[in-house]
């Protein structure tokens, strides 16, 4: 395993991924049509590593450019980060979504086959456990009522993942399920850099810290909670991207289909979050208690047990350095990439 194709490579989670990747003697090469990413992140990634990066400005929907990119590299194994990623988006553009996910994902997954590459680790998400109330979750709870089209394409991916597996048992297969990301490189270089208005929590109180914007509106207070807000296992993106490098090395074992938790376990409400940005920030965060968003649940932590077990990974990272490492970020890019 050594040179790896990592679509939507130029993203946040992607781009923390493709470091690694370098870092770890592997030859990544990104293919990304930068539909919610910016050119500027190769050269970053360039400097960065100090390396060239290779990279396809392209769709993977384009299952002729896929196969072209088959041809000219030798590929041992796919990551794929790419995706539209947006829950209330995805509620306003149902079909934009499942035609990006799905299609996406089947095009990459038929040029795979074609050219016998069958190793594959795919973004899944905590969302598919849906609107349950057990946890912490473990990967053999069933996947639950998913309230939204973007958790859904995660839902119907790792159904297709499956039945994959089912048809040929040569398909090598890892869904990494992850919990909720934050934090960015410690260089403060590369992170997160939503669209608008951040719909993620961690975001959008580093732009209230940064003056983007006024206050955080907190979801509701009246949830079964220690404090009634919602609780979540934040998780930092390099532990993220580490998880990805274990699984690669776990092809080199056997032929299977697996599925494996990314989170700490530890679960943090809303005003822990606010309280630790207010440390890290040395900055007084304005919020307003709002109603509960629909859709949202309680809490949401896992039991990553297996992935200890298996893939030898645990999250190393803790919430202090997560919130340093998103402030960093946002401090140093208060726009994003943009300049
Ligand atoms: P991101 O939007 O930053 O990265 C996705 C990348 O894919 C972007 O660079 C985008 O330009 C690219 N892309 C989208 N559609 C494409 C297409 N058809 N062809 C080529 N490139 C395409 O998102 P992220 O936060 O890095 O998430 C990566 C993956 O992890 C996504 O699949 C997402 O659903 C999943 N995930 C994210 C989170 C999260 O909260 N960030 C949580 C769980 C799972
Ligand atoms: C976290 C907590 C909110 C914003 C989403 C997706 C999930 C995954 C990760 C991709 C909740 C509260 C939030 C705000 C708030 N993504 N909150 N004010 O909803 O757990 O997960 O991102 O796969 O699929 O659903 O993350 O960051 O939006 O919310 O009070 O302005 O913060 O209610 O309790 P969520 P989040």
């Amino acid at each position: 395993m050594k040179t790896i194709l990592v679509p939507g490579g130029a993203g946040y989670i992607g781009s923390h991924t493709v470091l690694d990747l370098i870092k770890k003697g592997f030859n990544p090469i990104i293919v990304d049509d930068f539909s919610n990413s910016s050119k500027k992140v190769i050269t970053i990634l360039e400097e960065l590593s100090g390396e060239k990066i290779n990279f396809y400005e392209m769709d993977i929907k384009n299952k002729e450019g896929l196969r072209k990119i088959f041809r000219e590299n030798k590929i041992d194994a796919v990551i794929n980060f790419a995706g539209f990623k947006a829950v209330g988006e995805s509620v306003e553009k149902p079909l934009m979504y499942y035609e990006n996910n799905l299609f996406g994902m089947i095009t990459l997954l038929e040029v795979m086959k074609e050219f016998n590459v069958k190793n594959i680790v795919f973004s899944s998400s905590a969302t598919v456990y849906g609107v349950s109330e057990k946890v912490p979750f473990v990967e053999t709870d069933p996947m639950g009522e998913v309230t939204n089209p973007y958790g859904r394409t995660k839902v119907i991916i790792e159904h297709i993942l499956m039945d994959l597996a089912k048809s040929d048992n040569t398909w090598n297969i890892i869904a990494l399920r992850y919990f909720n990301p934050l934090g960015a490189h410690e260089s403060g270089r590369i992170g997160e850099d939503p669209n608008g208005i951040p719909n993620n929590l961690s975001p959008y109180i580093t732009q209230v810290a940064v003056g983007k914007l006024d206050y955080v509106r907190v979801f509701g207070d009246d949830y079964e909670t220690k404090d009634g807000t919602g609780v979540r296992d934040y998780i930092h993106v390099l532990d993220l991207a580490l998880g990805h490098i274990k699984a690669i090395k776990k092809f080199e074992d056997s032929k299977a289909v697996r599925i494996y938790n990314l989170g700490t376990g530890e679960g943090y409400s809303v005003l822990d979050m606010i309280k630790n940005f207010e440390e890290v920030t040395g900055k007084k965060i304005k919020y307003v208690v709002t109603p509960r968003r629909s859709g949202d649940i309680a809490e949401c932590y896992a039991d990553s047990t297996k992935a200890k077990e298996e893939l030898g990974w645990e999250a190393k990272y803790g919430i202090r350095e997560m919130c340093e490492d998103s402030w960093r970020w946002q401090l140093n890019n208060p726009n994003g990439y943009e300049d």
